[in-house]
């Protein structure tokens, strides 16, 4: 592997060029272009292949390849960005590990701790680390509200929301003008049902003790999806709980009560069909309330603002103030973390270990319902 330098761009191969890759990792990096460049493109979809190899904006054309594997082998890559689908994102951190390549993993790493184990196996002798992909944990406005918590002593209490339209609304109004595309092989397709059934089996029955059913199947790929965002933020702000009072769960909405030792913790989270993306944290405490609020991340710019509403003065008086520190979106934010990763030798704090206390939460929620 070539060694990168802060002088020249990352060579980065980018696995999965479904709608993240279009709508954010490419534009990001083609806008990121002195620490990042795409060199490899990679899809089981030729014709996702084709449309992102257009859509780089690199110096030179990257090369393209339906085999994972070769792009990780390459010597024309230092780093792999992985977002295929969930069920691929062990397999394909594996492969950029053994290379000895960084890799930056999309969320949810891993939906079983089977998976876990393998990828922390190959990590602990790899020159490459892991940086996972929860980018509303690099926001600016996260970041602020971390600090003005500054711990969870004195919180009484925290309500935790993500209730969202489908993302084709946002999506089709972000200017970036991503496209599906038909044309994955009758074999490809097998070979994704079969890995999904086995991450599947090892989630819900190894790892939960539970039987397979239509419904867990399909709230553990919600968790998974819009659900490990806030949770991992919850656990960022809070730690971890120490279980779960009760959850009511239904795919277009549910509802989970969390039992911190001080306080509970309400997480809502859904899908309706109002176009807003009504995604808050919000934690009181005797003398403040803070909110975090984000917006859709697939909007470039929309910022994301923390409001603190608390007691001034003599104390009976009150005030809001409204801080937004930055414009630059979470995708921006986070690939700047991952580049001091790879070029200063950063500690990531979305690693292995931190991603593997989501399996937890997951695994407390479904128990939690039945
Ligand atoms: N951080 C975020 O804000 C965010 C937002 C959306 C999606 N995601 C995550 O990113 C990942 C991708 O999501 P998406 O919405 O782009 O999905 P998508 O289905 O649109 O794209 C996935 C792409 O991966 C390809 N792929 C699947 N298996 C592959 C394999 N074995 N080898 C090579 N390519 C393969 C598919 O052909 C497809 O083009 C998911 O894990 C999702 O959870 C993160």
């Amino acid at each position: 592997m070539a060694s990168p330098s802060q002088t020249s761009p990352i060579r980065i191969g980018l696995i999965g060029c479904g709608e993240i890759a279009q709508v954010a990792h490419i534009p990001t990096i083609n806008f990121l272009s002195t620490k990042f460049t795409l060199t490899y493109l990679c899809d089981i979809n030729p014709k996702a292949l084709a449309f992102c190899a257009s859509r780089c904006s690199s110096a030179s054309p990257p090369k393209t390849t339906q085999d994972a594997k070769e792009l990780c082998a390459s010597e024309n890559v230092d780093a792999v960005l992985v977002c295929s689908s969930d069920a691929y994102h062990v397999v394909h951190g594996v492969y950029a590990l053994k290379n000895g390549k960084h890799v930056f993993i999309e969320k949810p790493l891993a939906l079983c701790q089977f998976d876990i184990q393998i990828l922390k196996k190959v990590e602990s002798t790899s020159k490459g680390r892991v940086f996972v992909g929860y980018m509303r944990r690099y926001a600016s406005a996260f970041l602020d509200a971390v600090k003005e918590l500054g711990g969870t002593e004195g919180v009484q209490y925290v309500k935790v929301r993500d209730i969202i339209c489908p993302n084709s609304i946002f999506i089709n109004q972000s200017g970036t003008f991503p496209q599906k595309f038909d044309g994955i092989s009758e074999e490809e397709k097998q070979a994704f049902s079969e890995r999904e059934d086995q991450v599947t089996h090892e989630a819900l029955v190894v790892d939960m003790g539970l039987a397979i059913t239509e419904k867990r199947k399909t709230m553990l790929r919600l968790l998974g999806g819009l659900g490990s965002h806030d949770l991992s933020a919850m656990r960022e702000l809070l730690g971890m709980p120490r279980g779960v009072l009760g959850a009511r769960l239904s795919p277009t909405m549910w509802t989970v009560l969390f039992d911190y030792p001080n306080f509970a913790v309400t997480y809502e989270s859904g899908f309706n069909n109002i176009p807003l993306f009504d995604a808050s944290i919000e934690i009181f405490t005797e003398d403040k309330v803070v909110t975090v609020k984000y917006d859709t991340p697939y909007v470039k710019g929309l910022p994301t603002t923390i409001v603190v509403r608390e007691k001034a003065g003599d104390g009976t008086a009150y005030q809001e103030r409204v801080l937004r520190t930055s414009y630059e979106d979470p995708y921006t934010k986070q690939m700047g973390e991952w580049w001091e990763c790879i070029v200063n030798g950063k500690e990531p704090k979305t690693t292995i270990d931190d991603a593997a206390l989501e399996l937890d939460l997951f695994k407390m929620i479904l128990r939690a319902a039945d």
